[in-house]
């Protein structure tokens, strides 16, 4: 029985940003077995030395350390996030290749390694996450580290045509392919990984999760992450969230209420989902007046200009929309972008009559399932998926819509608005079920299975 060591950029370290689907994920995880979690401090330092920072919170201690300020340009905002995370999201256009951004992710990735390296143990079981390192494991080994190492990535694994547009794809490629074993939330994205290897690197699908590649033998699984989802059904009958549902309840005044939740990101799928409340109120003239849509949109990843073009393009958009359709005493769209707490959004979750999850691209998206979690079951609301958000191969029975096609949104915002009592129950009980069983517990225990027989400590 060893520790559990997790390794990702973003840790929970902040109770703040426990918000976001990895830093509640692993935190979740991790408080369950205890353990160590190495990652970036978010501070950035010209200390040429970045030791590791302690700090212990609930049993969990973490390692943290700054980034120099080339570091954090070149590997976090230029490589990981205007490199990979546009084209995993299969937003090429998007794209800022740049080989002197891949060199300064390298290097963090094995700078990384060295200080972590010799601070593991016999029995210690290694579990990276997300695309800031892909090249930890190989990075590990040169370290000297020769014990279990998985890999999950949180993010979508494109079709391989689209992952060949990087430069780097076949370094990445064979550098994952020093984990043990590599998770993705989906199965598409699990088909994705191992059909590239077969067609680029020789591989062989001995099946039953194994692939044969570069002289070794790996296991690629799909491993679709859960919430912890009796927590965030209790979470939605909190004191704030009772507060929080009786401050919009006041506002709304009677109007059916329909919510989205989304860090703000071009993956989002934010302005053709504006654009089809545009035209619910355009095809549909009985919703004029009676349905109030909120949008709840925390702004991220600021330095980036595609980020700040996006701010930029949802304050035109809502303003239009409000601007054509409301009325003296209606605001059809109301777009908040800032963030609320946990059990702040349980409690609007639960009197919203419709959720609207239409991410153009997503690895999991977690919202939805606290959208299901926190609904009443006597009475519960609808939720509307993309069916490109990787919820949607276990949440078949929302209703799946193609978050491209803007009248068709429309159509189902109309449909869950309508939609019997019976049919919403119906809907709702399946969705809860696969929730309920595959929550965040049953995620980390099928990882770990795979990763260490012998099981964590
Ligand atoms: C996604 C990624 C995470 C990341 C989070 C917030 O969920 O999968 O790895 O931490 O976004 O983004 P940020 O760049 O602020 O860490």
């Amino acid at each position: 029985m060893g520790r559990l060591i997790a390794i990702s950029n973003r840790t929970a370290v902040d109770p703040k940003a426990r918000a976001g689907g990895l830093a509640v994920a692993v935190w979740e995880s991790l408080k369950a077995t205890g353990g160590v979690w190495f990652g970036w401090s978010g501070d950035i330092t010209e200390n040429e030395h970045r030791v590791l920072h302690g700090h212990y919170d609930d049993g969990v201690e973490f390692l943290l350390t700054d980034l120099t300020q080339e570091e954090h340009d070149g590997y976090y905002l230029n490589y990981a996030n205007r490199v990979i995370w546009p084209v995993f999201h299969y937003r090429i256009d998007l794209a800022w290749f740049n080989r002197d951004a891949f060199t300064t992710y390298a290097a963090v990735n094995q700078r990384f390694a060295r200080q972590i390296a010799p601070r593991l143990q016999d029995g210690d079981i290694v579990w990276v996450h997300d695309y800031h390192f892909m090249l930890m494991a190989d990075a590990l080994r040169h370290a000297g580290w020769a014990g279990p190492t998985g890999f999950f990535l949180h993010i979508p694994f494109p079709a391989p045509e689209v992952f060949r547009a990087l430069p780097e794809h076949h370094w990445i490629a064979r550098a994952l392919c020093a984990y043990d074993v590599i998770g993705f939330q989906a199965e598409r994205d699990r088909y994705n990984f191992v059909q590239y290897l077969i067609d680029d690197c020789g591989a062989e699908d001995l099946g039953d999760g194994h692939v044969k590649v570069f002289d070794r033998t790996t296991t690629v699984k799909a491993y679709p992450i859960g919430i912890d989802a009796e927590g965030f059904h209790a979470a939605a009958h909190s004191e704030l969230a009772d507060e929080a549902a009786e401050r919009i309840g006041r506002f709304l005044g009677g109007r059916e209420f329909v919510i989205g939740v989304d860090r703000m990101d071009y993956s989002k799928g934010l302005p053709e989902r504006f654009e089809a409340v545009g035209r619910l109120f355009d095809n549909f003239p009985d919703t004029r007046g009676k349905v109030s849509v909120t949008q709840i949109t925390p702004p991220s990843r600021s330095k980036v200009e595609e980020y700040q073009e996006l701010r930029v393009e949802l304050d035109q958009l809502a303003g239009r929309i409000n601007g054509d359709y409301g009325d003296l005493d209606w605001i059809p769209l109301r777009y908040l972008a800032r963030s609320y707490q946990r059990e702040e959004l349980a409690g609007l979750f639960r009197i919203a009559r419709v959720g609207l999850v239409t991410p153009l691209r997503d690895g999991m998206n977690l919202v939805c399932k606290e959208f299901v979690m926190a609904q009443d079951e006597e009475d519960p609301g609808v939720l509307i998926l993309s069916e490109f958000a990787g919820a949607a191969e276990q949440l078949q029975a929302a209703l799946i819509v193609n978050p491209h096609d803007t009248d068709n949104v429309a159509e189902a915002i109309h449909a869950a608005l309508n939609m019997s009592l019976e049919e919403r129950q119906n809907r709702w009980r399946r969705l809860e079920k696969v929730i309920r069983e595959q929550d965040i517990g049953w995620w980390r225990e099928q990882f770990l299975k795979d990763l260490s027989p012998g099981g964590v400590n």
